[in-house]
């Protein structure tokens, strides 16, 4: 992209996974790895946006020029989130949110006792949507890890939750996606879409801030 597409634009992401406690040792989460969330604020930032990168435990590192703030569950996700949004005029949200926390957290250590025991989860609130739910809100981008029918799928998902744009891959593919360092994507906006092969998360961040600052500017 050119540099400068973001010239002074507020952009919060959310990356990573979150962590949602059981008891005071224990959690449950995904195999999210924040790489695509953090080559999207390099990208960013790069382009002469103001980043705030919202992210859940990774073992990355923090990138340059850019305001960390960490968070373990979904609700202070949630909470970093609405307080950054005064300022933000793009919000992509990029992590992988547990759907379901457990419904209490146990203060003391859980003592194993039968052969079975279960854990009652409560459902998460949908932060992305939270945040395209404000008057005014700001663009919002969010993304869409399917199996199968992505277009289908996504294009749903850019209705339901009220998003500008949503960039959808296909996650039944063994070489792209999550832990990996590539990435496949089709960004989808009410107008159109846009297909991106196989690349380099850095190099695809970069399209994707290209095509978000294009997107945005038109808006
Ligand atoms: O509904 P699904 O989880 O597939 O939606 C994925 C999109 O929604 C991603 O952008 C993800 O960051 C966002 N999301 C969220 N909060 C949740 C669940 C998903 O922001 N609780």
């Amino acid at each position: 992209f050119e540099s400068g597409v973001l010239a002074g634009v507020s952009v919060v992401i959310t990356a990573g996974p979150t962590r949602e406690a059981i008891d005071p040792v224990r959690y449950i989460t995904n195999h999210s790895s924040g790489k695509m969330g953090y080559a999207l604020a390099e990208a960013a930032r790069d382009a002469g946006a103001r980043v705030t990168l919202i992210s859940g435990p990774v073992t990355l590192q923090p990138p340059e020029r850019v305001k960390l703030v960490r968070v373990n569950s979904a609700l202070d996700m949630l909470q970093a989130a609405e307080s950054e949004l005064e300022h933000c005029e793009i919000f992509i949200a990029s992590a992988a949110v547990a759907d379901y926390r457990p419904a209490t957290v146990a203060e003391q250590k859980m003592k194993k006792s039968g052969d079975e025991m279960s854990i009652e989860l409560v459902k998460n609130p949908d932060i992305v949507a939270t945040v395209a739910a404000h008057t005014p809100h700001p663009f919002t981008v969010g993304f869409a890890a399917e199996t199968q029918d992505v277009e289908h799928y996504a294009r749903g998902k850019l209705a339901s939750k009220n998003l500008d744009m949503i960039v959808a891959n296909d996650v039944s593919r063994k070489d792209i996606g999550f832990n990996s360092d590539n990435n496949a994507a089709t960004v989808y906006w009410p107008e159109g879409q846009q297909t991106f092969d196989t690349m380099n998360k850095h190099l695809l961040a970069r399209e994707l801030v290209a095509i978000l600052a294009s997107r945005f500017s038109a808006n």
